[in-house]
């Protein structure tokens, strides 16, 4: 799978971990930093990876800053993009099932690299469940998202 990552100075570490785990599954990375503690802006690196993920680029994205919250907030902002921050593994299995989510939100200082890999290896496996109810939930949250959008 075609897969984005980015983080922020707060989130580098972790993600440098998961690159290599990433590699080690078969995936194929696009990474587009941060890489190292001077300070940059999280709504930027959820843009890049969010670009990515809603022209087709890849198929999924993941994103880590400290907490995951400031990520997911900004990923949640862009059309096309539905995040989860995901810190379990009973979520990550539910959002890809229920959410259809194309993007992950972790933050470093929450949780360590081992219950981190697992999670991505939770919610890259785990299928859409493709239910009537579920299909419908989606389509409205893309009402709502076409409702307050400020661009045609
Ligand atoms: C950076 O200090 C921190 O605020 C950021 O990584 C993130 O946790 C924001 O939500």
């Amino acid at each position: 799978m075609k897969i984005a990552i980015g983080a922020d100075h707060a989130g580098y570490r972790l993600k440098d971990v998961v690159v290599p785990f990433l590699e080690s599954l078969g995936h194929e990375i696009q990474d587009f930093g941060w890489h190292n503690e001077q300070s940059v802006d999280y709504p930027d690196f959820a843009q890049q990876v969010c670009n990515q993920v809603v022209a087709g680029e890849v198929e999924r994205g993941i994103l880590i800053c400290g907490t995951g919250i400031g990520m997911s907030i900004a990923a949640n902002k862009i059309p096309g993009i539905r995040c989860a921050l995901t810190h379990d593994l009973f979520s990550a299995k539910a959002t890809r099932e229920h959410n259809d989510t194309n993007v992950l939100a972790l933050g470093e200082r929450v949780i360590g690299p081992g219950v981190a890999q697992e999670i991505i290896r939770v919610w890259l496996e785990t299928p859409f469940s493709e239910g009537e109810r579920h299909i419908g939930r989606i389509g409205k949250v893309k009402s709502l998202e076409d409702k307050y959008s400020t661009h045609p």
